[in-house]
């Protein structure tokens, strides 16, 4: 069991550029055309984002994740549980595979130290489907202008992201990923996310039912 509210936590993931932005937006736009009510949220936000992502600051990789950490804690608190409460579908740009990905794939930390920080920040609140936008970062980069901190990484560092994103979704013991080919038409990539929502939702009616 993912978590105990009545909404759904969705995640997307992926690299920089994988297009999770738009994707998240068109899915919204869709799902309140048909009354859900929809909230749409990411991570790193607010003045946690600005430290994390300007190039000029420098931060050590256990800084790094402290922030990340710390942020994710608040947004569960004051954004995510109070929405799952209310019985809201959540879109939600980043969390916890970011974190595995980048700060142990990317970084080296220790992945036990990750998994425990990132449970207690979270409550123990789990993901009901992660949407990964895979995409070779080759292409990915090419597509937008290097400018954060960790845009600015060597290709090496985001090869090792990918792989990352990539042995999470392999090691899914609760079915709960879901990998699209993000290199596909945008229409394409949109409705194969769209299916697995509502073959989640149904999911949710059967449970109701
Ligand atoms: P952002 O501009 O939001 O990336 P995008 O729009 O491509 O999703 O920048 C967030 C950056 O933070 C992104 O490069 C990934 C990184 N990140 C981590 O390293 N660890 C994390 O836990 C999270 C949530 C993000």
């Amino acid at each position: 069991m993912s978590h105990k509210y009545p909404g759904k936590l969705i995640l997307f993931e992926g690299c920089e550029g994988s297009g999770k932005s738009t994707l998240i937006k068109a899915l919204g736009e869709i799902l309140r055309e048909k009354d859900y009510n929809v909230v749409e949220t990411k991570e790193p936000n607010g003045l946690a984002r600005d430290i994390l992502l300007n190039p000029d600051h420098f931060l050590t990789p256990r800084e790094e994740l402290a922030i990340f950490i710390d942020g994710r804690a608040e947004h569960f608190s004051e954004t995510i549980i109070p929405a799952l409460l209310k019985g809201d579908i959540i879109l939600c740009d980043r969390s916890s595979p970011s974190t595995i990905a980048y700060q142990h794939y990317g970084r080296g930390l220790d992945l036990t130290d990750i998994l425990i920080r990132d449970a207690k920040a979270r409550q123990n609140v789990n993901f009901d489907l992660i949407i990964l936008l895979d995409i070779n970062p080759e292409i990915d980069l090419e597509r937008k202008k290097p400018e954060t901190r960790f845009e600015l990484e060597a290709i090496n560092f985001h090869h090792c992201v990918r792989n990352g994103y990539l042995e999470q979704a392999e090691n899914d013991p609760d079915g709960k990923w879901m990998v699209i080919d993000a290199s596909k038409d945008a229409g394409i990539v949109c409705l194969e996310a769209l299916d697995a929502i509502y073959k989640l939702l149904a999911k949710r009616g059967k449970e109701i039912a």
